[in-house]
């Protein structure tokens, strides 16, 4: 059985999309482990309520040691480390150690509205301040940059004239909650095949 660990930071709607498709029998995985940088958040009493076992690293005590501690933890015993909504940036060995195996979603068509500082909200007011008409989400590879890792894929929605940045969001949403199971779906699955920066899809 392909075994993930799910990383997050707040709600957990991203987690939550993984559990359903997961329970509905779309994606055959087993979730091992949820791990916060915060505690208290919302998306670990979703995992306690399907007895997935959770984790809590307070990002403002564990700091730059946060990438080692879950090295310790998923070393060996996971397959696949998603970050669904997790603000601590990841690095050292645990992203060497599990290269091409850490994937993220992002709510914006990268490279649009990405980087340092660009996450949740923002990015939806951003992409409406600059007054494009698409948007989207993105999932891609975690390498040593800020999303800047190679995409999976991406999904598009319109944004319409009145949007406010929260209207945008929950559009988004929408999407990223089809997206991230389907990639990791397809991870799971065997395929995806990568050369350099390019992502395809075996049939
Ligand atoms: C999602 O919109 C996700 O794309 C975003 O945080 C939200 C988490 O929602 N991630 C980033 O902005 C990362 N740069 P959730 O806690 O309900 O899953």
């Amino acid at each position: 059985m392909y075994k993930i660990a799910v990383l997050v930071s707040g709600s957990g709607s991203d987690l939550q999309s993984i559990i359903d498709a997961i329970d509905c029998g779309d994606l055959n995985c087993s979730i091992e482990a949820v791990i916060s940088d915060k505690e208290g958040v919302y998306a670990l009493e979703r995992a306690q309520a399907k007895n997935i076992k959770t984790y809590a690293f307070n990002r403002k005590e564990y700091k730059d040691t946060i990438s080692e501690e879950i090295l310790k933890l998923l070393e060996g015993k996971v397959d696949l480390i998603v970050l669904a909504g997790f603000l601590s940036i990841l690095k050292g060995e645990l992203l060497k150690k599990f290269k091409h195996r850490i994937i993220n979603i992002h709510p914006s068509l990268i490279p649009a509205f990405c980087g340092a500082g660009m996450y949740g909200l923002k990015v939806h007011e951003k992409a409406i301040e600059y007054g494009v008409k698409f948007s989207g989400c993105t999932v891609h590879f975690v390498d040593e940059g800020t999303d800047t890792g190679a995409i999976i894929l991406q999904k598009v929605v319109p944004v319409l004239e009145k949007d406010t940045a929260k209207d945008l969001q929950a559009r988004v949403l929408k999407e990223e909650h089809k997206a991230l199971p389907e990639a990791v779906k397809l991870l799971a699955e065997g395929k995806i095949k990568i050369e350099d920066r390019k992502v395809t899809i075996v049939k």
